[in-house]
């Protein structure tokens, strides 16, 4: 198993991409703690995860909240062998229609709290440890509508190279995933009516040269490798994974 006895923390671990990576890494050999904020989704997450996945409600643009996390871990485990800052969370609208508010939310969920997760987290993490941050294709696509969630995401790539070389002397690796258009509960959260999700569902899927969208297992399976002493030498590198659509 490649993450045996590892400490690992997910954060956005209750849903989508980050509860499948959950289940990866459990069944890899870690001990996972996850956190989310809707309760139904926490007792779910629960219920998938087992009785030995620690299950936190947390909002993280609160950092009180981050660090009644933090002291959890710290209680239960003492340390962290991975940190996947993953929760994450956008609004879609028009230049014109987006308001200060959406940006203070926007930014705070997806840079500020990516960025307090992983400061701290740190007085935690071991020489060895893994940080891995989620980005987004829509740091290297325009995509009309949703300026502020993809300039949230570019900060956060940003982060994972400044941050990357800040731990490397403690022998820290940071790097980031960036998933394409992946099949989770992300996009009804966008704000969007049904009709124009389906439309702008059906808008990307037509731009994804492998023609569909993506699986949260397969974005999972690269933040195992990310995670693991597979990736030992990778340190400020962001693996794309998106069905072509940044590329081409
Ligand atoms: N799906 C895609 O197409 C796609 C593409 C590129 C990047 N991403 C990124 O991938 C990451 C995971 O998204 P997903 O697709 O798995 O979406 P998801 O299923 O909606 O999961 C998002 C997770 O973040 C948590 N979260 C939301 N607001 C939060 C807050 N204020 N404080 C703490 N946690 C919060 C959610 O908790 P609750 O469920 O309790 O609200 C949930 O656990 C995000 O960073 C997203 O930007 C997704």
């Amino acid at each position: 198993m490649k993450l045996q006895n590892k400490v690992a923390l997910i954060t956005g671990g209750t849903s989508g991409i980050g509860l499948e990576t959950a289940k990866q890494f459990r069944d890899e050999g870690a001990y996972v703690i996850v956190t989310g904020v809707n309760p139904e989704r926490l007792e779910a997450a629960t219920n998938e995860l087992g009785p030995d996945a620690l299950v936190i409600a947390a909002d993280l643009r609160n950092t009180a909240d981050l660090d009644k996390v933090i002291a959890a871990i710290r209680t239960r485990y003492d340390h962290i062998d991975v940190l996947f800052a993953n929760a994450g969370a956008g609004t879609a609208a028009p230049l014109e229609a987006v308001t200060d508010e959406q940006i203070d939310e926007q930014f705070s969920l997806n840079f500020k709290g990516v960025f307090f997760t992983v400061q701290k987290a740190s007085p935690l993490l071991v020489s060895g440890s893994s940080v891995i941050l989620t980005t987004s294709f829509l740091n290297r696509v325009g995509a009309p509508g949703l300026s502020i969630l993809s300039a949230s995401k570019a900060a956060v790539r940003s982060l994972a190279l400044t941050l990357g070389a800040e731990l490397a002397s403690r022998g820290i690796r940071v790097n980031a995933i960036s998933p394409g258009p992946i099949s989770t509960p992300f996009h009804s959260k966008l704000g969007l009516s049904d009709a124009d999700l389906t439309a702008v569902a059906a808008g990307i899927e037509a731009q994804v040269p492998l023609g569909r969208f993506g699986e949260a297992s397969e974005i999972a399976r690269t933040v195992v490798f990310l995670a693991s002493d597979d990736s030992s030498f990778m340190t400020g590198s962001e693996i794309i994974v998106d069905g072509g659509i940044s590329h081409f």
